[in-house]
């Protein structure tokens, strides 16, 4: 696969054999690529944020990543990324895979690598860039970094929002990593904000069962395959780290955290370690979200006590800044959902899958689309349920709609045109009920974590689709005749 790179121009596509080292090497790629914007001077304080809203609702093609430096009040080289891996040609860099006409191309591939994946093992090192600098105990300060604050109704400054939240689960040696939410309390406290249900809120409350606390560290500056595993739902028991590095094709260095002996990555730029007290609840939130609002608004939560702070010199945060959809990772986080639901309904048996598009406008999540070539009776039910109730496509869903082969699931136009014309509501709509939501959901108020799904069936009606009115657009030959005619006026 590895491909002669050495006569690349700046602001080409570059299929790299061998992997980025790290974040930095990463970088350096990506501007070889003309896909990084350097911006000096914003503020952290809501400045930062707004600019990262602003390059990614205007949805260029191929929007760069944004690399924040100068940030006022913080020495020059303190910086923070922003949509690492939010265009086609950088996230398929990142995966190792060829140059993309389309985002579908990436989902395919994805899912054509899940079909005999491996997850890779880390390898752990003594020493590595992490720990240049290490801060302890009382000379901890988180804000000696630029925590951004990111929008403005939040509870506080964000300090993880592209983060890797590193826990060990106390009865046997899986590591999951997790995205969730990091907001700093004070120099040394944050709170940590996770769903019930995912895995670290889990492993959490296995140690509050036993009355300890719980051991973790957190990575706020990292490879961005490391960000693409941890923030989307892979397998209980499965490391992410691991997983990540099935897909870089080579284990990742790891170095042991100095307090809880967890993995931590020797490539990374900041990590901090400490441990989740039961005893300790602070206000959490709000919090601007990925489903567009201020949901989850402010609760009462256990915080961490952060004890290490580990990191490179002249360090990087990571920033993913959720809010009204789109935002700096949402393109990255529907093209994996999308390529995980499709491998896991395949692997519950479903044939003819076609396609499957999580969208961008419910956050990857709220309003999925599945194409399938109808076969048999109840073909379209089952692929919707699936769609529906497989782990990567459950949490907090709401619509899915399942269409006939001939529309493509990722072009609103052709979904709405075949829910518009396909789609009788009272017989092709079913609704589940008491399905996992969470204090997310805009819909829903505090402490409900039910809601519903409809699953949308906008398939020709299978006994008569192939009596169905046919189709008012030209056969592909006039198209083709026509084009071949007419291209000086029809463009590309
Ligand atoms: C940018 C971003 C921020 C996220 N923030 C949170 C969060 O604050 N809390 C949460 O429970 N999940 C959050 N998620 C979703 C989880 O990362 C995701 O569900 C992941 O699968 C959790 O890991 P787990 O499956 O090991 O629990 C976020 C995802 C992304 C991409």
């Amino acid at each position: 696969m590895a491909k002669d790179t050495s006569s690349a121009k700046k602001g080409t596509y570059k299929e790299y054999g061998a992997p980025h080292q790290d974040l930095r090497e990463w970088l350096d790629r990506v501007d070889t690529m003309g896909e990084l914007m350097k911006i000096d001077g914003a503020d952290w304080n809501l400045e930062i944020g707004a600019v990262a809203e602003m390059v990614y609702h205007s949805t260029p093609e191929d929007p760069p990543a944004l690399l924040f430096d100068n940030i006022p009040g913080y020495p020059k080289g303190f910086r923070i990324l922003s949509g690492m891996t939010n265009s086609i040609r950088r996230l398929a860099m990142t995966l190792r895979f060829p140059e993309p006409q389309g985002a579908m191309d990436v989902v395919r591939w994805y899912r054509d690598r899940m079909k005999d994946f491996e997850p890779i093992p880390s390898r752990f090192v003594n020493t590595g860039p992490i720990l240049e600098n290490v801060d302890r105990d009382e000379d901890v300060d988180l804000l000696k970094f630029p925590v951004p604050f990111l929008h403005e109704l939040d509870g506080g400054r964000y300090m993880g929002t592209g983060d890797l939240v590193i826990m060990k689960d106390p009865d046997s040696d899986w590591v999951n990593l997790g995205t969730y939410r990091v907001m700093v309390h004070d120099k040394n406290t944050v709170g940590l904000w996770m769903s019930p249900g995912k895995h670290g809120r889990l492993i959490r409350e296995k140690y509050f069962k036993q009355g300890k606390p719980c051991p973790v560290a957190i990575s706020v500056g990292h490879d961005p395959l490391m960000f693409l595993a941890a923030g989307n739902e892979i397998q209980y028991g499965v490391s992410e780290f691991s997983y990540a590095a099935g897909h870089r094709g080579a284990p990742f260095d790891m170095v042991k955290s100095e307090l809880h002996g967890l993995p931590i990555p020797a490539y990374g730029e900041i990590c901090i370690e400490g441990e989740i007290v039961q005893d300790d609840e602070r206000p959490e939130g709000p919090f601007g979200e990925w489903t567009g609002y201020y949901a989850s608004s402010v609760r009462e939560d256990p915080v961490v006590k952060i004890k290490r702070v580990y990191y490179r010199n002249n360090p990087i945060i990571t920033m993913a800044r959720p809010g009204r959809p789109p935002s700096d990772y949402t393109l990255s986080k529907s093209v994996i959902k999308s390529a995980l639901v499709w491998d896991q309904v395949e692997g519950a048996g479903l044939p003819g899958v076609q396609g499957v598009w999580c969208h961008q406008n419910g956050g990857g999540r709220l309003f999925n689309v599945i194409s399938i070539k109808n076969s048999y009776p109840g073909h379209s039910r089952q692929a919707g349920q699936l769609c529906c109730n497989v782990h990567a496509g459950n949490y907090l869903g709401r619509w899915v709609v399942v269409v006939d082969e001939d529309i493509d699931p990722s072009n609103l136009w052709d979904v709405t045109w075949a829910m518009a014309s396909r789609c009788d509501p009272i017989e092709d709509i079913d609704i589940t009920r008491r399905a996992w939501s969470g204090a997310l959901d805009p819909r829903k108020r505090a402490g409900d974590n039910f809601n519903s799904r409809a699953i949308v069936d906008a398939c020709r009606p299978y006994e008569w689709k192939d009596e169905f009115p046919p189709v008012a657009e030209s056969s592909p030959e006039l198209a083709a005749k026509t084009y071949d005619k007419w291209k000086h006026l029809l463009g590309k």
